[in-house]
């Protein structure tokens, strides 16, 4: 069997209610074999469901490490990964149907800003800036709140929250989850 950076895994992911979903994801210190190997595998698994972004903690590793494919979105541009990113700027807001692949079944519209940039390191350790419009920005937005223990559910109001209680639970009870 081949081994290494270039084997690449469909990874579980987590769902409601995994305790690694609500924590705050440590900082790469060092991007070795194993982030390259991590990052591959989250675009992989990311491919096999169809999704648009994932964070390494819906994979179970509690990193800051996120990967999104923008050709879901826009053409011509390739699988974005982005380690350690942090909010530079934000401007104005935009309010948008969401969902996410671990709240398997629940859309709700959520606030995001317009306009986000974040900045971060690339898997070449380089320094990277992304300025991210309409659903891109929704996007970063999504996914740096993941990397903190947060899911779009968190960002609607209490009563919203409230009528979504009963999915919420059967998503956190339910065992298996099919895409
Ligand atoms: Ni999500």
């Amino acid at each position: 069997m081949k081994r290494g950076v270039d084997y690449f895994m469909v990874l579980k992911i987590r769902t409601y209610g995994d305790p690694v979903l609500r924590e705050k994801c440590k900082k790469v210190e060092k991007i070795d074999d194993s982030i390259k190997k991590l990052a591959s595998d989250m675009l992989e698994t990311l491919k096999s469901v169809g999704g648009v972004g994932l964070t390494a903690n819906q994979v179970g590793e509690p990193k800051r490490v996120f990967a999104v494919d923008r050709s879901r979105f826009l053409l011509d541009e390739p699988p974005l990964v982005v380690i350690n990113p942090e909010i530079v700027e934000k401007k104005g807001k935009q309010i948008a149907e969401e969902g996410c692949l671990s709240i398997p079944g629940i859309w709700a519209d959520v606030t995001r800003p317009l306009k986000l940039k974040i900045k971060g390191i690339d898997l070449d350790e380089k320094e990277i800036e992304i300025e991210g419009e309409g659903i891109l920005s929704r996007v970063l937005s999504h996914e740096i709140d993941h990397l903190n223990g947060l899911f779009f559910v968190d960002r609607l109001s209490s009563i919203e929250k409230r009528l979504l209680s009963k999915k919420l639970k059967q998503i956190t009870q339910k065992k298996d989850i099919t895409y």
